[in-house]
């Protein structure tokens, strides 16, 4: 409203206006009223705008970086020197936990792969003890994935590698990191992404970490390749209540997939401990995170659950929670095998 308006309402004998003002006054507010109206033009911005970050958006999502080999100090994660295993273990095809395929045949290629690793990692200050372990157990699955039910397994199998220090002995360790894959697939499945590529990016930070020039690592990593993770968690549960290890364990990060490759999404973290989320920000050559995954799943909405759940409930550490995302229609088909998975998605998910 002008100020001429606005006296004119005040005050009665301003509505006596000259001729020529009154048009002035007019003219002033329809012109203002012109400039806020949205035009064609406005419209036209806003739609090449918003084109521009959908764009820029689902390219940046599709880019992954370039596979690389290791490099001459071997400080560097690579893919194409992870890949051979995850190929191997893929082409044994489907895993069901308790098959022969899951139990021997890719049991005892992980042993075989670990065994080939360790001479080298243990030339330099390092150690790298390697485990099977073949728990039994009964535990509660809560009003969540199923309906809530009680289940009890037996001889299901685990993995285990401990990369440490040789100089010091494991049981006065009081601080180690656990990284969890599983090797069980899904009836229909090779499980190449889920959740072979997770356990091919495990040996190779054995590989890394373990370098024999480098100095020993300042605490422990308990990497743990478990063989039951399809049937409810089970060979998680058996190693974060029964394994003498657990007790050093301070946090843990858990490797899955729901989709096949693609940019690996970190979508759980905690229960608190931000120090953790922190320490991912840090240190992730490539960080990519949600809230939404974290909303989804602790809902309850979605029926489907991972090893965290059991580590977080039954060990009580806090911990992460990152899987594989794109191509979420192959995921638990004949679809998700190693040939399948974009190059550079293990390049990328390098967390070392
Ligand atoms: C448990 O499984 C392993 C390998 O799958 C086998 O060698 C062992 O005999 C089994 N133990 C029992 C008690 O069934
Ligand atoms: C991925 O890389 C390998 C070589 O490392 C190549 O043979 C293969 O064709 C590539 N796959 C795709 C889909 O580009
Ligand atoms: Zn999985």
């Amino acid at each position: 409203m002008s100020r001429y308006a606005q006296a004119r309402r005040r005050n009665p004998r301003y509505r006596e206006i000259p001729k020529f003002l009154e048009e002035f006054v007019e003219d002033e507010s329809e012109k203002k009223r012109k400039n806020e109206e949205l035009t064609g033009k406005h419209w036209l911005i806003f739609i090449v705008a918003s084109c521009v970050v959908a764009i820029v958006s689902i390219y940046l999502q599709k880019s992954l970086p370039e596979p690389l080999g290791p490099n001459e100090e071997n400080t560097r994660f690579s893919e194409i020197r992870a890949k051979p295993i995850l190929h191997k273990l893929s082409n044994i095809g489907p895993k069901t936990s308790g098959s022969q395929a899951c139990e021997e045949d890719a049991v005892n290629t992980i042993l075989e792969e670990l065994n080939k690793i360790k001479p080298k990692v243990e030339l330099g200050e390092h150690s790298l003890e390697i485990q099977t372990q073949y728990p039994s157990g009964c535990f509660d699955i809560p009003r969540f994935d199923t309906d809530g039910f009680g289940i009890c397994y037996k001889n299901v199998s685990n993995v285990i590698a401990r990369l440490g220090s040789k100089h010091r002995k494991w049981h006065e360790e009081h601080s180690a990191v656990l990284i969890n894959c599983h090797y069980d697939t899904w009836p229909t499945s090779y499980g190449g992404s889920d959740d072979l590529i997770s356990c091919a990016l495990m040996m190779e930070l054995i590989r890394v970490l373990g370098e024999p020039r480098q100095p020993p690592i300042p605490h422990d990593v308990i990497f743990l390749f478990n063989g039951a993770e399809e049937s409810s968690l089970l060979a998680a549960h058996g190693f974060i209540v029964q394994h003498p290890w657990r007790h050093s364990i301070k946090a843990f990060i858990n490797l899955e997939a729901s989709g096949s490759g693609g940019k690996e999404l970190l979508f759980q973290a905690g229960p608190a401990n931000q120090w953790i989320l922190n320490s991912y920000l840090e240190a992730v050559v490539h960080p990519h995170c949600s809230v939404f995954g974290q909303e989804v799943f602790q809902s309850g909405v979605y029926p489907g659950d991972t090893d965290f759940r059991v580590f977080r409930d039954h060990g009580r550490i806090p911990g992460l929670d990152l899987a594989f995302v794109r191509n979420g229609y192959w995921w638990h088909t004949e679809f998700d095998s190693a040939e399948l998975i974009t190059n550079g998605s293990l390049q990328r998910a390098d967390i070392s």
